[in-house]
């Protein structure tokens, strides 16, 4: 069991829940995932772990709630406990060693860019952070990016920041002097916008794939992904992965199989609330 030491809301559907899990957060690295059940039988949750502390043994998770899982796991406070977290899974970030590189995070995205920025800030890669949100409330992680280097933000209504998309500000950025990597966490069309403006430019671009995960071993298929023409398994291949070789249309299809049923599940906690309440 992994007893929940906090609970922060961090804008109007994502909270950062900070967990007991001592082994993971000793050996995690950038770039780098747990599989999150709540309970025997449960349904699986990849998770980026967005930072850790190892004094402290905890690991932080960044959840969006979208799903019936995910808006139970949101609602845990100090006190209820996660039963399993397995990893850290994955292959953990590959840094560049000198040089600039810009982090670009779009919405909860942005989660998982900070270890990234911290790990490169850390070994002395100067960093600019671009994140964004629909608006102001939706921008997240702001004070800790700024921690790592220069950070620019972006919201999509102008409410706070630089009005418009992440992809608006990174132009500005490679036009204005020389990057020698991009690291990119936010929705599909974010990064697929984000590689191609950097292809031609040939600077190379690292992104983290969020595919339908469910054993984390390589076993199932669930995260197949292409890359480069040939199928990769985002768990134990990635989930970063070079951007220019990534078949972003693919992933976007295979992202919408089970929305159905996840619409019907939200509906049936929904449900299930209103019976109990
Ligand atoms: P969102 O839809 O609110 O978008 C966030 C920001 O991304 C926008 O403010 C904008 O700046 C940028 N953006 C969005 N669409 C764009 C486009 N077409 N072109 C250029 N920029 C664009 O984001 P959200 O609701 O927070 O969702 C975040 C997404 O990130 C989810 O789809 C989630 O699955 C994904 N995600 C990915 C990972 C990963 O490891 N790859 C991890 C967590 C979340
Ligand atoms: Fe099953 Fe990756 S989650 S192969």
């Amino acid at each position: 069991m992994h007893p929940v030491v906090s609970n922060t809301k961090l804008s109007p559907n994502v909270v950062r829940l900070v967990v007991e899990a001592r082994r993971v957060a000793e050996i995690r690295r950038p770039g780098q995932f747990v599989i999150v059940r709540m309970a025997p039988g449960a349904e699986r949750i990849p998770l980026t772990i967005a930072d850790a502390d190892r004094e402290a043994g905890t690991i932080a998770l960044v959840i969006q709630a979208v799903g019936r899982s995910t808006t139970e796991l949101c609602a845990l406070r100090p006190g209820d406990s996660v039963r399993d977290i397995a990893g850290p899974l994955g292959r953990p970030t590959e840094l560049i060693a000198s040089g600039r590189a810009v982090c670009v995070g779009g919405g909860v995205g942005t989660a998982v860019v900070h270890p990234i920025a911290q790990a490169l800030h850390r070994a002395g890669v100067e960093v600019t952070s671009i994140i964004g949100g629909r608006s102001r409330e939706w921008v997240i992680y702001e004070r800790e990016l700024a921690e790592h280097g220069e950070v620019i933000v972006c919201t999509d209504d102008g409410s706070y920041g630089r009005p418009g998309f992440v992809t608006e500000a990174l132009r500005d950025v490679l036009a204005a002097g020389t990057i020698d990597a991009v690291y990119a966490v936010g929705p599909v069309p974010m990064m697929q916008a984000v590689v191609a403006m950097t292809r031609p430019l040939g600077v190379h671009t690292i992104v983290s794939l969020n595919p339908i995960m469910v054993d984390g071993t390589g076993m199932c298929g669930g995260c197949r992904v292409t890359v480069g023409g040939e199928p990769r398994y985002a768990c134990v291949d990635g989930p970063e992965f070079d951007g220019h070789l990534v078949d972003f249309d693919e992933l976007r299809d295979r992202l919408t199989t089970y929305r159905d049923f996840e619409r019907a599940a939200l509906e049936r906690l929904d449900h299930d609330c209103k019976l109990g309440s």
